[in-house]
């Protein structure tokens, strides 16, 4: 039976923290059931955590199990691939290793998890992506996370062509400056920094994104877009 927003379950990656809590407790909010899947369990009630490391090549068999004894054959389904590892480092001293890791977790992880979950998803379903302002630009020292984020963009774009006719909608979402662990690890003094640099002079809350995915999830008309979810950039 769908909720109001029209959705029987959540599946969600990275519902540990940050966005992906806060996108869990949105959706929970209206009777949708959340299924996490991340290396730490979830803290929300009611919902369903797999273990997930995305760093490790095998991990989509026993996810493919277990998502499999938690979800009927068809159901209206919102994916959103929101896990994500920060890799650091620029192009002038970047690894192989470095590059394949963050490629693993941020883009090949999603595609992946879409064979997982396409068989079971219903008319009305969606899978969303976030992506990052560095989906569309880049800065210095982290070229791995940026080419990361921009395959994501691609990977959307091609779930929007290749899905056409199914009724399954998709988009990016891109955040800016969030105030997650992510961000928080830069320390205090580079949090006001940053947030200097936005037109409303603060961080976004991980809420004001999940509801940017949530709105994402019940409005097929964005489908294939690239949504900037960035508070408005100060130009130089
Ligand atoms: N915060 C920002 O300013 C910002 C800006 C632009 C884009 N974003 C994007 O927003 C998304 C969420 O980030 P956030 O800021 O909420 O970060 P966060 O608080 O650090 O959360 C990251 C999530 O990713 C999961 N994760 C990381 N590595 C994983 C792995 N190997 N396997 C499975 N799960 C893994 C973590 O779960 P476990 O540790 O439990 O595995 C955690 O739930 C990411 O895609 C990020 O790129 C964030």
């Amino acid at each position: 039976m769908a909720t109001p927003a029209g959705i029987d379950y959540l599946v969600i990656t990275g519902g540990s923290a940050g966005i992906g809590l806060a996108t869990a407790r949105r959706f929970a909010a209206t009777g949708t059931r959340v299924i996490n899947l991340s290396r730490q369990p979830i803290p929300l009630e009611g919902a369903i955590h797999i273990h997930a490391d995305f760093a490790d090549p095998t991990w989509a068999d026993a996810v493919g199990t277990a998502l499999a004894d938690h979800l009927p054959d068809s159901a209206r389904l919102c994916l959103v691939h929101n896990a994500a590892h920060k890799g650091a480092g620029s192009t002038t001293e970047l690894t192989a290793e470095a590059m394949r890791a963050c490629l693993e977790i941020n883009s090949v992880a999603p595609a992946v998890l879409n064979l997982l979950l396409l068989p079971r998803m219903a008319p009305g379903s969606s899978i969303l992506y976030v992506g990052s302002t560095l989906s569309y630009r880049a800065t210095r020292g982290m070229a791995a996370y940026i080419m990361s984020k921009h395959a994501l963009a691609g990977l959307m774009r091609a779930t929007a062509q290749d899905l056409a006719g199914q009724r399954i909608h998709t988009a990016c979402i891109c955040p800016g400056f969030t105030n997650t662990e992510m961000l928080r690890s830069y320390g205090g003094a580079a949090l006001e920094h940053l947030a200097s640099l936005l037109t409303q002079g603060r961080l976004i809350e991980p809420e004001e994104i999940a509801e940017t995915l949530f709105y994402a999830a019940g409005n097929p008309v964005i489908n294939g877009s690239m949504i900037l979810a960035e508070l408005g950039f100060i130009e130089p």
